[in-house]
């Protein structure tokens, strides 16, 4: 703390990214929900063939050669698709761009469980937050969303960390229900849900869908989310964006995230291998005796079996097998567990019958 800090910087309680290992320490990383397989071997060729010349000049502010790419993937125009520095910033800017701020504004609805970046931008930029609790059984609940009176509404689907996915129709009710709102729909997991909210995008203005690079094409370190929706809507977030950083995309990671997008069967099949280890695991945690939601994601949410969920993350942690744990209320008996490579699961479920058994070093 510093006297010279404002008031927000003082009262803001930041998000907490999960854990990153030391440079050289060796652990099997299953708590930031990445990617465990390197990006398509097309990515290599073009970091290989970026001249040194180009990191002298600024990047294309509006990173034109991956929205092209993302328009064909997604099938929209180009104006419908904005690109940031990872859908963090995309979210902070469409945070800051359709939802009211200030005392007395009508405050945004979020699930109560959801990412939790979205109370820490509604914290930052001054906007009321009215959380709405999940369903007993962790869902979504439609007709709160639809009932009670907001100035927006973001949630995550599939939601995190529970790993659940709401269905189309429900999505399409909570559009119909605030037709004067954006609704963001952040869909940085939907590539391995087989279902994605663009597909409502030509019945509905209100409707931005936020994702990422970062789970399904392996590139989290190269930082790049986008948003599709409305050109107008578009257009209202290069406005935010031009009015903070207008080169959130760099040159390094426009031409690597478009050469990413254009490799679409080397996506299908990496996310098809982590769909088919999340089923095995959970299958294999379940026969354990282990509570575990179907999972549309690249994670599991874990209830562990006979012992604290706290207990388990800090043993596995002995073990040096990283998982995220939420002190939280509703939550704080489950663990979410990011799908690795095959290898790295194994070695987690040796670690949780060795745990199980009493083995814990
Ligand atoms: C629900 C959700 N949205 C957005 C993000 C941010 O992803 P990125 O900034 O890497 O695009 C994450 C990251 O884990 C997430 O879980």
């Amino acid at each position: 703390m510093s006297r010279f800090w404002n008031e927000k910087t003082r009262n803001i309680e930041p998000y907490v990214a999960g854990e990153q290992p030391k440079p050289g320490q060796k652990i099997i990383k299953l708590n930031t929900n990445e990617n465990p397989y390197p990006a398509s071997p097309k990515v290599r060729e073009v970091l290989d063939s970026i001249e040194i010349g180009k990191l002298a000049r600024y990047p294309d502010t509006s990173s034109t050669i991956v929205r092209e790419s993302l328009a064909k993937y997604l099938g929209v125009t180009p104006d419908q698709v904005f690109c940031g520095n990872g859908s963090d910033e995309v979210l902070a800017f469409a945070f800051q761009t359709f939802f009211e701020s200030g005392e007395g504004a009508a405050p945004l609805l979020v699930p109560d469980i959801s990412y939790s970046f979205y109370p820490v931008y509604a914290e930052l930029y001054n906007i009321p937050l009215k959380k709405i609790p999940l369903k007993e059984d962790f869902r979504i609940d439609v007709s709160a969303f639809c009932t009670e009176k907001g100035g927006g509404v973001a949630f995550a689907n599939p939601n995190a960390p529970t790993s659940l996915l709401l269905d189309l129709a429900d999505v399409e009710e909570i559009l119909k229900a605030n037709p004067d709102h954006v609704v963001l729909v952040d869909e940085a997991y939907a590539a391995f849900a087989g279902q994605t909210a663009r597909t409502l995008l030509p019945k509905y203005k209100n409707l931005l869908v936020t994702g990422t690079l970062s789970k399904s094409h392996s590139l989290a370190g190269v930082r790049l989310g986008f948003a599709v929706g409305d050109a107008e809507l578009i257009e209202g977030l290069c406005r935010i964006r031009d009015s903070f950083n207008s080169y959130p995309v760099d040159c390094i990671a426009q031409p690597v995230a478009a050469t990413a997008i254009d490799e679409r069967e080397w996506v299908e099949e990496n996310v098809r291998k982590i769909c088919a280890t999340r089923d095995r695991i959970a299958e294999e945690l379940r026969n354990r005796g282990w509570k575990v939601p179907e999972s549309k994601t690249n994670f599991l949410f874990a209830s562990p079996v006979k012992m604290s969920a706290e207990s388990v993350y800090t043993k596995l942690r002995g073990k040096g097998i990283l998982v995220r744990y939420f002190n939280k209320p509703r939550i704080s008996e489950y663990l979410r567990i990011t799908i690795g490579t095959d290898e790295e699961m194994d070695a987690l479920l040796k670690a949780v019958d060795e745990i199980a058994e009493g083995k814990d070093a």
